[in-house]
């Protein structure tokens, strides 16, 4: 008889290395400035966490399995059919729900060589492979996109912005991203930063998925909307895919206090709009700062940026040193970026507070 062994996962789960989040805490006490999770530093709506409190009255509930109240005001907001409108928690999940419906041993999924590496996670975990095909310019490569499509393609992950670069691709190359798959190959869109893009060649994904029968767009209420803690996205599919989807999520995979914090953030549209505006004004403000200190800022759609270091200065030493002054950017190593830190838009106190900081450690005015 063999030798007795514990449980052993699937083949292939442990040669995934898990998602490191960026730091969220230093050792003492004192008041962090935390730029490292590219959340919003207005936080949520107060009429979402008025709605949530409301929920407190209700814990012994299940909620809406479907979250039918939450896709009927997004069905609203943006003019879509309800019925494609799957919630997750988070658009993590909704990620995982893709690959666990449609990726398996043998099939390929393809993302770009800087992309959201919770891509990698999902394409593995469900045995499958996965295809990173190059970027040019920090950019996604539609060209090099499709060159790496074969037989075995049935996924292709798209952040668009993505992150960590904040780049984006304009509708147009969407487009022909899109008419170049096969139509058995599903687009995933994720446009998890969508609300803060102000470039007009940008679309979400709403349109592609409105006419084609293969593009996922999926979304977070944890960015703009400042609901990072509740874990709540969307996806929006064709009709088959959201069947798909929902055979396989859990019955109940969205809470009743995200529901409603999710529907009144929803509707406080002053709210998100205050977010764009303080967004819109200091990305460009933090990026002509750090670039007049001797950094090299990735030009951003997002609410954060990719600052590169030189030679001289490593990523490695800023940590470091912010971490002293008790700043938080984001390490981005495992994205590829070793001289690079993804620093989130934060108050104006906060990106004073890093830029300060920053200055010191470049060494300029002085
Ligand atoms: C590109 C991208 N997609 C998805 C997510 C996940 O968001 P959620 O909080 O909705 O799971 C993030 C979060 O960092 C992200 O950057």
């Amino acid at each position: 008889m063999a030798a007795k062994r514990g449980p052993t996962p699937r083949p292939g789960i442990l040669d995934i290395a898990p998602y490191v989040p960026g730091t969220s805490a230093l050792p003492g006490a004192g008041k962090v400035v935390k730029l490292s999770s590219n959340e919003t530093p207005l936080g949520p709506s107060p009429k979402a966490v008025e709605a949530y409190l409301a929920e407190a009255a209700h814990l012994s509930r299940y909620p809406d399995g479907s979250a039918a109240p939450l896709r009927e005001a997004l069905a609203d907001r943006y003019g879509l059919d309800v019925a494609r409108i799957v919630c997750g928690a988070g658009s993590d999940e909704l990620l995982n729900l893709l690959a666990a419906a449609y990726l398996g041993p043998g099939d390929e999924a393809i993302y770009s060589e800087h992309g959201f590496l919770v891509y990698k996670i999902a394409i593995l975990a469900h045995g499958a492979t996965a295809v990173v095909a190059p970027e040019t310019d920090l950019t996604a490569d539609v060209d090099a996109i499709l060159a790496r499509v074969s037989d075995a393609t049935r996924m292709l992950f798209l952040a668009n912005p993505n992150n960590p670069t904040g780049t984006y691709l304009p509708f147009d190359e969407v487009k022909r991203l899109h008419a170049g798959l096969p139509d058995d190959v599903i687009l995933v869109l994720d446009a998890a930063y969508a609300e803060y893009v102000r470039a007009n060649d940008y679309e979400a994904g709403i349109e592609l998925v409105a006419t084609t029968q293969n593009t996922v767009m999926t979304r977070t209420f944890s960015k703009i909307y400042g609901l990072a803690a509740l874990r709540l996205g969307w996806a929006y599919c064709p009709a088959p895919i959201a069947d798909a989807l929902n055979r396989i999520r859990g019955p109940f995979n969205v809470t009743g206090p995200s529901i409603a914090a999710g529907i009144a953030a929803l509707n406080d549209q002053p709210h998100m709009q205050e977010a764009v505006a303080h967004n819109t004004a200091w990305l460009g403000t933090m990026a002509e700062a750090l670039t007049g200190i001797g950094l090299t800022v990735t030009p951003s759609a997002a609410n954060f940026l990719l600052v590169h270091f030189p030679q001289s200065k490593s990523a490695q030493e800023a940590d470091k040193f912010l971490h002293e002054r008790r700043i938080i950017l984001r390490r981005v190593g495992e994205y590829g970026f070793p001289d690079a830190l993804r620093m989130t838009i934060g108050t104006e106190q906060e990106n004073q507070a890093a830029l300060k900081a920053l200055t010191e450690f470049m060494g300029a005015g002085q």
